[in-house]
């Protein structure tokens, strides 16, 4: 699949961001544990969602969409123990059917997952925390087999505050009787959602949103979930919304982005800020204008409430734009500076060296065939398509839906010209 885009039009107007990627994948994982149906409302309609309902279906839950944006979600008593290869293989948020599953059941075999190439992405941290809590865990032909032993509270300290093991570790401690303690827990907004989700369900956690979070766990490990049905709300995506943002600012725009919260979106608002880009925030939306040149700034990716590593690649190709040097240090994953060879081809300035990537700029883009490499460069080579002169072509735009729900029709409404074709 590609996408073709013919540069240089602004943009202008209003739109409106759909449910957060990230909180929606944990949510779908975490209903296993809640027991009786789920209703989840704010969920984007994205490839990486439709696999995590294809993973609750082959568990033996059901899955369904109900109208727009609404998912109800139902498990049945006896489960399947095994998320398939198959799936899991398409997207590493599958691993987070090991901490819902644990809780559930006790028992859960996940495959080593996958997902964006963006580096090495290990899991040792959810496996150092199951094996605190007395899960028996082993890796047995690519999968990981965790089996409740003798399971109490913990302390766990992360070495990092990875989110994923955060949130593993968080549904897994619903089912194990006494306290867990994360010690440098993530803080991302996506954490506070998944707590409050559990909250909702019966479980008692405190603190998610610092860098210590307590779980009362339950007496024993499946348990928890009395039948008590809920339903929820996903919290806006701050990724889309940001990745909105910076296109705004790339193609000099004013453009109001609806459906947001606009605290989850301060490291954004701020760089933006720096590079000069006016930002008015509202009550829930944001509106971002342009009103004279753009200058460089510098950028370090970092847990939240740093700048999102998700944004690294969109703002890499604002950069690219702006007048002056720009150094953006990434320090959450190592290997995601692979745009800058797709940037390179539409005329881009950009040396990276390790972990750093130094833009010079500005630099006049020219459409030219180019390839998502992950969803986010693809994001950033939208921004750049946008922004440039003449026809961009994205080839590999599927990894795109993975995480943009419409983006081709809402960069339309706001008068950029992109399309889909197969
Ligand atoms: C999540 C997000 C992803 C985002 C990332 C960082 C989901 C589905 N995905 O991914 O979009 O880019 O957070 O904000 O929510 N690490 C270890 N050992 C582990 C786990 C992680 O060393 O056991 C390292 C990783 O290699 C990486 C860093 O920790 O360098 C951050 O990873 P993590 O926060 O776990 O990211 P994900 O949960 O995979």
């Amino acid at each position: 699949m590609k996408l073709i885009i013919q540069g240089g039009n602004t943009l202008r107007g209003n739109v409106r961001i759909g449910g957060a990627k990230n909180a929606a994948l944990v949510l779908i994982a975490a209903s296993a544990i809640a027991g009786g149906e789920v209703i989840l409302d704010n969920v984007p309609r994205i490839s990486d969602v439709e696999i995590q309902l294809e993973i609750v279906q082959a568990l033996g839950g059901r899955a369904e969409w109900q109208g727009q944006g609404r998912v109800l979600l139902s498990w049945p008593d006896k489960l399947d123990v095994a998320v398939p290869y198959q799936l899991a293989k398409k997207l590493r948020a599958s691993n987070l059917f090991l901490g819902a599953l644990a809780a559930r059941i006790g028992h859960a075999r996940v495959p080593l997952p996958g997902g964006c190439d963006i580096g090495f992405r290990p899991m040792d941290l959810h496996l150092k925390g199951l094996s605190a809590m007395g899960f028996e865990v082993e890796l047995e032909h690519g999968f990981i087999n965790a089996k409740a032993r003798e399971l109490r509270g913990a302390r766990i300290y992360l070495d990092f505050p990875s989110v994923g093991a955060t949130e593993n570790i968080m549904m897994a401690a619903v089912g194990v009787p006494g306290t867990t303690i994360v010690e440098n827990a993530a803080k991302e907004p996506e954490i506070v959602d998944l707590a409050s989700f559990l909250g909702g369900v019966g479980a008692t956690i405190r603190g998610a949103g610092t860098d210590l979070i307590k779980i009362e766990g339950t007496r024993t490990a499946g348990a928890f979930g009395s039948g008590r049905g809920s339903r929820f709300s996903v919290i806006p995506d701050r990724i889309e919304a940001g990745t909105y943002m910076i296109a705004a600012a790339a193609v000099g725009a004013e453009v109001t982005i609806e459906n947001v919260i606009s605290q989850h979106l301060q490291p954004v608002i701020a760089k933006l800020q720096d590079v000069g880009m006016e930002v008015a925030v509202g009550e829930d939306s944001l509106t971002v204008r342009r009103s004279g040149p753009l200058r460089a700034t510098d950028i370090k990716t970092l847990p939240y409430p740093g700048f999102p590593t998700d944004l690294q690649s969109p703002m890499m190709a604002l950069l690219c734009l702006v007048q002056g040097t720009s150094v953006i240090s990434e320090n959450v994953f190592e290997n995601r500076f692979r745009v800058a060879e797709e940037l390179k081809r539409m005329g881009a300035q950009i040396r990276v060296k390790g972990h750093s990537a130094v833009i010079e700029g500005p630099t006049r883009l020219l459409g030219a065939q180019v390839k998502a490499t992950d969803l986010r460069a693809g994001a950033a080579l939208i921004v750049a398509g946008l922004a440039g002169e003449g026809e961009t072509e994205i080839c590999h735009a599927e990894l795109i839906e993975r995480g943009y729900e419409k983006v081709a029709e809402k960069f339309c409404a706001l008068g950029g010209r992109i399309k889909y074709v197969d």
